[in-house]
């Protein structure tokens, strides 16, 4: 971010007023931070991860307050992790994630009934980017939830566990992850969840559905865009999120979750030209971070979600944490939707 020397000192002034609180609130005070966060605000932060990490690090935690820099998915993730006695605040509860609200838990759970009804021991499986109601439900019909990091073990888990899998609400991810496990495309169908109608026979024998839901930064990213940074010489390398078009991954080098790319990019050679598919806020970190290597988006852009959490919306949160809303979960909901997240994070416990 860019600012003239009257904002500069501004901005000065609202760091050194961060850094004291923190300092007076001590081991109360855990602050947690995705990737995708401006640098104004990661400064700040004791943890910095990927979704799947963040929401590790939280039944280790003994502060009273866990703040969280990320969008609301990621904080009512932590909230349903967190111990009662902890308070679990997010600077702005506005910061929704868009491709969350592509699955309404009312229509997830009419999809998830018609496939029951056709006879089918439907698992659903949700992407951490989604409602707490749909993390429920895939509590409730003996599913779970992952991340990108580790969604081609947890796909292989849920395909154990009945005759389909409900994937939702990434297609792209799905679909990225069952190549990655090489299921064949006739086993997998993307639902059209609007019009049940248009479900077939066919649609509903296979072992694989999709929910229709994108994510709207990925999603911008075409294969052209690829194809045209690939006609540089010499050949640059290409790192993309598993959120982009199944196309876009094919033409790419790698792709990872937020922190895979942050791998991939340590692990690139010294002078290396890397294009990255994914949050801007990230790449340019990558960019300012290894000045070694040639470091460009790929033009997905910012996540208006993440940049909706600010310095000074952090500073208003530690200055008064008692006084902020804190992050509450339907307690109707929460018992189904945490054994949803424990059975994601005991799988993976079993994985190491
Ligand atoms: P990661 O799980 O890779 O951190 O990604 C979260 C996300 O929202 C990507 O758009
Ligand atoms: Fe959601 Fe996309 Fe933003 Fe990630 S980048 S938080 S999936 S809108």
């Amino acid at each position: 971010m860019c600012f003239n020397s009257k904002d500069s000192s501004m901005s000065d002034d609202i760091s050194q007023r961060i850094t004291a609180l923190r300092r007076e609130l001590g081991s109360s005070l855990a602050i947690l931070g995705h990737h995708y966060q401006s640098d104004d605000v990661i400064q700040h932060v004791d943890f910095q991860g990927d979704s799947l990490e963040l929401a590790r690090r939280i039944p280790g935690l003994d502060a009273r307050y866990i703040v969280f820099c990320g969008v609301s998915f990621m904080a009512e993730t932590a909230a349903l992790l967190a111990k009662p006695e902890q308070t679990v605040l997010i600077p702005d509860s506005k910061a929704h994630c868009c491709m969350a609200g592509t699955a309404p838990d009312r229509r997830v759970a009419a999809v998830l009934k018609r496939i029951t009804a056709a006879g089918r021991k439907v698992i659903p499986l949700a992407y951490v980017n989604s409602s707490v109601g749909v993390k429920a439900l895939c509590g409730r019909y003996g599913g779970s939830v992952c991340t990108s990091a580790n969604a081609a073990i947890m796909l292989k888990w849920a395909m154990e566990q009945g005759d389909c899998v409900l994937f939702l609400p990434d297609k792209n991810l799905g679909m990225n992850t069952a190549d990655l496990l090489g299921i064949p495309n006739q086993d997998q169908a993307v639902l059209n969840v609007r019009e049940e109608s248009a479900w077939n026979e066919d649609i509903l024998a296979r072992r694989l559905l999709f929910w229709p839901g994108v994510c709207a930064i990925h999603f911008r990213l075409k294969p052209e865009d690829v194809l045209l940074v690939l006609e540089d010489k010499p050949r640059p390398l290409v790192f993309v999120h598993p959120e982009c078009d199944p196309a876009v991954v094919a033409l790419a080098d790698v792709s990872g979750s937020t922190s895979g790319i942050i791998r991939a990019v340590r692990e690139a050679p010294s002078g290396a030209t890397i294009y990255i598919g994914t949050e801007d806020n990230l790449v340019l970190r990558l960019a300012r971070l290894h000045q070694d290597k040639h470091i460009y988006p790929l033009g997905a852009g910012y996540c208006s979600a993440m940049l909706k959490i600010t310095e000074q919306k952090l500073l208003d949160t530690l200055e008064n944490p008692d006084r902020h809303e804190s992050v509450r979960v339907d307690p109707e909901v929460a018992p189904d939707a945490r054994k949803a997240l424990e059975t994601m994070l005991a799988v993976m416990e079993g994985t190491k």
